[in-house]
This record gives C-alpha cells, structure tokens and sequence, in this order.
C-alpha cells in the first residue's frame, strides 16, 4: 500500500506564490486540510489570494471544484429516469426566469432539479421569489427533492449544510479578502454546487452588464468559456448563453412581483423579453438534454407547452407539493401586494434609452425586496413595476 502522500500547506502557498501549477493531487490534499482544520483560515486565505494574482490553469480549476464538490453529499437520483438538466444564472435584476423556466422545461421531458440561491448583493433570489408563494417551503431534504423531481418533472430548493460544505468555507474567506472576483474561483464554487444535484447536464446563463458581476462581453466570455470548460471536464453536457444584463429583465423586481410574472409567462403571456429568454434557455436544456437534435425544434415543443397550458399545470403541482396555495396560480391577486404605492412620474416627455439595474437592484434592497445581512427578513410585496421600457434607436 502507497504510504500517504505528505501535504505541506506552506509549499502549497510557495506554490502558488511563485507562479507554478498545482498537481491535482496538492488541490485536493489543501481542500481535504482545510476541512480538517489542519490548514488555518489565514493559509487558506493567502493562497486565494496567490490564486487571485496568478490564476489557475483549467486542470487546477477542475481539481478545485472536484474537491469541493465531493466535500460534501452529491446526489445521484437513482429513481428519476431520464435526462436531467439544470440551468444556473450568474444572477441579474428582475432574474425570474428559474421559476417559469424549469417548470416548462419539465412538461417538454427533461427533469429539472433546481438548487437555487437566496439574494446576493444586488441580485434577487429565485428562493425569495418562491417564498412570496403562501406556505411554499425550499426547505426539503433530499428524499423529498428526489420524490418531487421524479413525481413533478422539478423541484426547486435551497442549498443544505450537506452539499459543497467547503465551498461555503471558502466563499465566506473570499468575502473578506477581496478575492470573489476570480473566474477560477467562481467556476469551482458555481459548479461544485451544481454538480452537487445529480445532474447530466447544466445550462449556464452568463449575464453581462452593468447589474451583472460581468461588467463587459470580454470578461463574460471568459467566465461562460471556463465554466462549460472545467463542466465538460467533470463529465457534463453543459453549454452557456451570455445575455444582457445592462436592464432589468421583464416589467418588475421584487419578489411577489418578479413571481406573479413567471406566472404570465407560463400563462403564454408575460414580457417580450422574459419569454425569449426563458425560450432560449429552454431550448438549449432540451439539447443538452438529448430530448431534442435542434434549437429549432426545441422552440416547437416548448412554445406548445405553453399554449396548451401543460408548463402551468406542472407548475401548479410543483406549488403544491412544496407546500404552497396553487390557488395563486389561477388567481395571483392571492401573491402579498404593497399596502403603499408610489407613482413615480418623469418631469418632461422622452423616451427612456437606458435603466441602471444595478441601481434598481440596490434600492429594491432599501425598500425591503433584499437582504444586507443573512439572518434580515425580507417583504415578499415590496419592488418595483417598470411602467415605461427601453426604446432602442434606430441603427
Ligand atoms: N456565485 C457563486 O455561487 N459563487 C461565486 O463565487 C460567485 C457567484
């Protein structure tokens, strides 16, 4: 038997200091120390920050992300047959694309098992969102996901201590050492959680824009070639769209709101925008997921699903399974409205050429629609409705 490989943190750290790539086996050795707590919060914080500085190539990004992957709990889903496909959004303002997104996706035959994320920074939670769902719980263990996804086709819930454990560690120390704005890093950390839920395949959603963490196309690029990259290393179909996060996405932001519009959409209604992504995001999960060969015949199927109302009806037993008042889906009247409403009126007549998401996304946080601590309780009714919407010139 091989005597066990000796791990020195401190010529890990000179490692990476000094420019020079990690072995697979040295990655992994660091992240199974630092759950030990053999290597200190101090170390692990000074070789992301040597990561930071000199980067880490692809192999060491897969490593990365292997091992923080298996830290914790990965779910197979032995009962759920067929494909399974998730999508992942870098995150946006107005994002309530998971919410009529995997439901639709679910009628047209590929299982969408969903760990989503409350708010960050800016950006809303699709958590939240489900939450403006009287009694709908995120909260369930894994038999009771497994169960809902084989039963409903979906099923979408929050992160547990068990999964990606070391992921959680490390963001908390990225957090405070300036060192979360790392492609490297945020591919390990995004993925090591996806790959958690038992999936085959992932569609990533890399916003790019003013409200997204990717400010221009070049570094939205990179992220998206990394992730599909590093994905496709771990043994996944995964495929990535860059789309535009300059604006808020659809007429509202906040949390009932942002839910009553998912529900328009899967009503074969809702804005122009947030069905066309929805759409195109669909259609690529039903490539990745082998139910379809073409983009084009994936628009059939998921356009149909929402004509003949079959997205609704997987909706609305999602909603129940996981606790919810399905009435809401017939009746959103039944989702929390804002007891004040301010009407905010522009002071000369134009037309609106731009909106700072970004901006929205802060003072939705201000009206209560976001948290700036973790343990804050959020009002499902506050947010905003875009009344006037972005006229683009002619070229
Ligand atoms: N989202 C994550 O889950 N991790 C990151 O590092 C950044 C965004």
């Amino acid at each position: 038997m091989p005597a066990a490989r000796h791990f020195s943190p401190v010529e890990f750290l000179r490692a990476k200091r000094d420019g020079r790539e990690h072995a697979p086996g040295d990655v992994q050795a660091f992240v199974a120390a630092f759950l030990a707590e053999e290597v200190t919060d101090y170390q692990a914080s000074a070789w992301l920050m040597a990561a930071f500085l000199n980067g880490l190539s692809p192999g060491e990004t897969l490593a990365l992300t292997n091992a923080m992957l298996h830290s914790g709990r990965v779910l197979t889903l032995p009962s759920v047959k067929g494909a399974r496909v998730d999508k992942h959004s870098t995150g946006g303002v107005g994002d309530k694309i998971s919410i009529c997104l995997a439901p639709l996706v679910a009628a047209c035959g590929v299982h969408v098992p969903m760990i989503s994320g409350r708010g960050l920074g800016h950006t809303g939670g699709t958590l939240d969102k489900l939450e403006a769902i009287p009694g709908f719980r995120v909260d369930l263990n894994a038999k009771r996901f497994e169960t809902i996804v084989r039963e409903v086709g979906t099923c979408l819930i929050g992160q547990t201590a068990e999964l990606a454990p070391a992921d959680r560690r490390l963001y908390a120390l990225r957090d405070v050492t300036a060192t979360v704005e790392c492609i490297p890093l945020i591919v390990a950390s995004i993925l090591s959680k996806k790959l958690a839920e038992g999936i085959d395949g992932l569609v990533l959603d890399v916003k790019c824009g003013g409200g997204a963490f990717m400010k221009d196309l070049k570094s939205a690029r990179a992220l998206a070639r990394e992730l599909v990259l590093v994905g496709k290393g771990a043994g996944k179909r995964v495929s990535a769209l860059i789309t535009d996060m300059s604006a808020p996405i659809g007429g509202t932001i906040g949390n009932a709101l942002e839910t009553r519009e998912a529900i328009e959409v899967l009503k074969n209604g809702g804005p122009a925008d947030t069905r066309e992504l929805t759409l195109e995001l669909g259609a690529e999960m039903l490539v990745v997921g082998k139910r379809c060969k073409t983009r084009r015949q994936a628009l059939v199927l998921l356009e149909r699903a929402l004509e003949d109302g079959s997205a609704l009806a997987v909706f609305r037993k999602l909603v129940e399974l996981q606790g919810g008042d399905p009435r809401v889906v017939d009746d959103p009247k039944r989702l929390p409205t804002a007891k004040v409403r301010h009407v905010l009126r522009a002071s000369r007549g134009g037309y609106v050429s731009s909106i700072d998401a970004r901006a929205l996304g802060l003072l939705a946080i201000e009206l209560g629609a976001g948290r700036t601590r973790a343990d804050q309780r959020i009002d499902a009714a506050a947010g905003f409705e875009l009344v006037a919407h972005i006229v683009h010139e002619p070229r």
